[in-house]
C-alpha cells in the first residue's frame, strides 16, 4: 500500500486532532476554535467520515491529516509524512524522494546516536561510573523509558562508529553531534564522557541531547552540555519531557514546569507525569503556545534561589501574555524564609510528603510576586527601595485584565508599603496605553469570510437534498460561474445527490458550520432567498453581456448574430424581469 494511504487509514483524524484543540461534536462532524489563528467563535471543522478538515474563519484553508501537521508544525511534506508515519507504526522506504531532505537525515542520525549511547551505557564496560551515577541520582529505573545513554570519553568515537554506519560526516556536523577540528582534518565528538539525556519533539523523535558530567571537579567542563540549535532542534520550540507527558497533561488539566532536567525525571517518578522541563532557558512564547494545546493552567516549579525566582517571574509575564492561568509552586521554607531543599529533585528525594502538598497548595502567581518583591520591602523607610518593589509587582499586576484583582491587590500594597491607592492607581496607568497597544496587536480578525452566494446554495443542497426540487425552475447549472458549481448542481439535480465530485466535501462542511442550528423551515427560507438573488444576479449579468454581444454583431453585420441575441435579449426581459438603469 502506499504509505500515504497506508498512513491515513491508521491514524483517525479525529484522534490526531484532539491532541491540539478540544473537538466539539456538531452532527456527523466536529467543531472547535482554529488553532491557526485567534478567534471567539468556532470556525473550524473536522468531517470524521471524509477525515477531512477545514477552516471557514481566517484561514479558508483545509485538507487532511498531512496537510494539518504541515501547517500546525509549519514544516513540509516530507516532513509530515515522517511524523505520521513515526505515529502510525508505518515504515518509510527510505529511498523515498519524499523524506530524503537534510532534516530527515540529521534525525535518522541522531536516532542512531542516542541508541549507540543508550547501548553503551548499559554494556560498556568504561561506563560503569556512568551507571553508578544513574543509581546514586536515583534515575536507573529511567534508563530503558528514557533511552538515557553514555558518550565515550575519547576523541571521535561517536563520529566513527555513524561514519562505519554510512552516514556522511557532513550531517554528523549538522546534527550537532561533532564538531569539525579547527585545524587539520576530521571532527571530534561534541559530547565526551557525559551522561546522555535525549531530547525529543513532540512526536518522539530525537532532536538533540543535554549530556550531563559525572564528577563536578575541575576542567571537566560545564555541567551539562546541550545540543546546538540544529535544522532538528529548534530550541525556542522544544520543551522537554512534553511526547511524554501530553497525554497526563491533559487528562490531570495541568502542567508542571521545572527547571532542570533533573527535576523534571523527580517530578515524574513521584507519579507526577504531566510534568515538562524548560532546561534552563527562559520560557518562550512559541514553547508556552505549544504547551498549551494540552492545558491552560501551568504550574510552575522552579528552583527556590534567586536565578530561579528570576526565572519563574520572566516565565509567568510570558505565560500570562499568552492567556494561561499561572500558579506557582513553593518549596518548603524554614522559619526564616531559607529555602530547606534547592529544587524540585531534592525535595521529592528527601521529602515526597512535602512535594505533594506544594503542588496541592500551589499558589496564586499575584500571592507569589507579593511575597517575593512587596514583603521584603515592607519595613523600608526608603521610597527609593519602595519605587522598585512597586514597580516589580506591577509589571505583572499590569498584565491582569480584572480591575477587582487590581484593585484588590492595590489596596494591599497601599497598604503593607504605606504608600496612597491613588499615587498606585497612577502608577499602574502610566503603562496602560501600552497594554492596549498589545492588546489591539494580538487581536486579529474574527470575522468569518463569507462563502459567495453559490457556495452557500451549493452547501444547503449537499446537505439536505431534499431541498433540491424548491429551487430546480429558479436556478439553472449553468448559472454557475464555475465548472465545479455546474457539475454539482446538475447532478443533484439529475440524481439527488452528488458523492465522489471535487469540492464536495468542503461545501458538506460549509453546510454545517453555517446551517447546523437552522431547522428545515429556515433552512428552505434560507436556500430560495439565496436562489432569487441569484436568478437575479444571473439575469442581469446575461442582459448586460447581450447588450454587448449584440452591438458587436451589429458592428460587424451579422444580421443572424443579432436576431438570435435580441430574440433571448427580449425572452429574458419578459420573463417577469425588469431591467433597472
Ligand atoms: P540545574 O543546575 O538546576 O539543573 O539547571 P539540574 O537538572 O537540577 O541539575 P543537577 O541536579 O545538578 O544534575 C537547570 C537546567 O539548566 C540547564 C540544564 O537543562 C539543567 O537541567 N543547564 C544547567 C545547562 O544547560 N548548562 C549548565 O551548565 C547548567
Ligand atoms: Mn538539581
Amino acid at each position: 500500500m502506499d504509505p500515504v494511504e497506508e498512513i491515513k487509514s491508521r491514524i483517525d483524524i479525529v484522534d490526531l486532532l484532539r491532541e491540539y484543540m478540544p473537538l466539539q461534536q456538531a452532527g456527523a462532524n466536529y467543531r472547535a476554535r482554529c488553532p491557526f489563528h485567534q478567534e471567539k467563535t468556532p470556525s473550524f471543522m473536522v468531517s470524521q467520515p471524509k477525515q477531512i478538515w477545514y477552516c471557514f474563519g481566517g484561514c479558508n484553508d483545509g485538507g487532511d491529516i498531512f496537510k494539518f501537521v504541515m501547517k500546525q508544525e509549519g514544516v513540509d511534506f516530507a516532513e509530515s509524512l515522517r511524523i505520521l508515519a513515526q505515529r502510525a507504526g508505518v515504515q518509510l522506504q527510505h529511498q523515498d524522494p519524499n523524506v530524503s531532505s537534510r532534516k530527515t537525515r540529521i534525525l535518522d542520525v541522531l536516532d542512531h546516536a542516542a541508541h549507540a549511547y543508550a547501548a553503551s551505557l548499559k554494556k560498556s564496560p568504561r561506563a560503569e561510573l556512568a551507571r553508578r551515577y544513574t543509581q546514586e541520582r536515583g534515575i536507573g529505573e529511567l534508563i530503558d523509558d528514557f533511552l538515557l545513554g553514555y558518550s565515550p570519553s575519547d576523541g571521535d568515537v561517536m563520529a566513527q562508529y555513524l561514519l562505519s554506519k554510512k552516514f556522511a560526516l557532513q550531517d554528523i556536523i549538522d546534527a550537532g553531534l561533532a564538531v569539525k577540528r579547527e585545524r587539520g582534518y576530521g571532527s571530534y565528538d561534541r559530547f565526551r564522557g557525559r551522561l546522555m539525556i535525549p531530547i525529543h519533539d513532540l512526536y518522539g523523535h530525537v532532536v538533540g541531547f543535554g549530556g550531563r558530567i559525572l564528577e563536578e571537579k575541575e576542567g571537566s567542563g560545564s555541567k551539562y552540555l546541550n545540543s546546538p540549535q540544529t535544522l532538528a532542534y529548534d530550541k525556542s520550540h522544544i520543551v522537554f519531557g512534553l511526547d511524554r507527558a501530553k497525554q497526563e497533561i491533559r487528562k490531570q488539566g495541568f502542567c508542571i514546569l521545572v527547571e532542570g532536567y533533573m527535576d523534571f525525571f523527580a517530578v515524574y517518578q513521584s507519579g507526577m507525569q504531566n510534568v515538562v522541563a524548560s532546561s534552563g532557558t527562559a520560557l518562550t512564547a512559541d514553547q508556552v503556545r505549544i504547551i498549551k494545546r494540552f492545558t491552560t493552567t501551568f504550574l510552575f516549579a522552579f528552583d527556590a534561589d534567586a536565578a530561579g525566582g528570576n526565572a519563574t517571574v520572566r516565565g509567568i509575564e510570558i505565560a500570562l501574555s499568552e492567556g494561561i492561568r499561572v500558579k506557582v509552586i513553593q518549596l518548603p521554607r524554614e522559619a526564616n524564609g531559607m529555602p530547606l531543599y534547592k529544587d524540585p529533585d531534592e525535595c521529592i528525594r528527601k521529602d515526597p510528603q512535602a512535594w505533594r502538598r506544594a503542588v496541592q497548595d500551589a499558589k496564586g502567581f499575584l500571592d507569589f510576586h507579593f511575597e517575593r518583591v512587596i514583603v521584603p520591602c515592607s519595613r523600608s523607610r526608603d521610597p527609593y527601595e519602595k519605587q522598585k518593589a512597586v514597580r516589580a509587582f506591577f509589571s505583572v499586576l499590569r498584565i491582569v485584565p480584572e480591575r477587582i484583582t487590581k484593585d484588590h491587590w492595590i489596596k494591599i500594597v497601599a497598604h503593607t508599603l504605606d504608600i496612597s491607592e491613588s499615587v498606585l492607581w497612577e502608577e499602574i496607568g502610566s503603562r496602560q496605553d501600552d497594554i492596549a497597544q498589545r492588546a489591539k496587536e494580538q487581536k486579529q480578525p474574527s470575522g468569518v469570510s463569507t462563502p459567495n452566494r453559490e457556495e452557500a446554495i451549493l452547501s444547503l443542497l449537499v446537505a439536505d437534498p431534499t431541498l433540491v426540487d424548491s429551487i430546480r425552475l429558479i436556478i439553472d447549472p449553468e448559472m454557475f460561474s464555475n465548472e465545479v458549481y455546474r457539475s454539482v448542481c446538475a447532478a443533484l439535480y439529475k440524481e439527488g445527490s452528488v458523492h465522489h465530485l471535487n469540492g464536495v466535501d468542503r461545501l458538506t462542511m460549509y453546510a454545517e458550520y453555517a446551517y447546523s442550528t437552522l431547522d428545515e423551515q429556515e433552512r428552505k427560507r434560507t436556500l430560495s432567498l439565496l436562489a432569487v438573488q441569484m436568478r437575479e444576479q444571473a439575469l442581469k449579468s446575461r442582459i448586460q453581456e447581450l447588450r454587448a454581444l449584440m452591438e458587436s454583431a451589429e458592428r460587424s453585420g451579422d444580421k443572424e448574430a443579432v436576431d438570435k441575441y435580441a430574440q433571448e435579449f427580449s425572452n429574458l426581459v419578459t420573463t417577469g424581469y425588469t431591467i433597472k438603469e
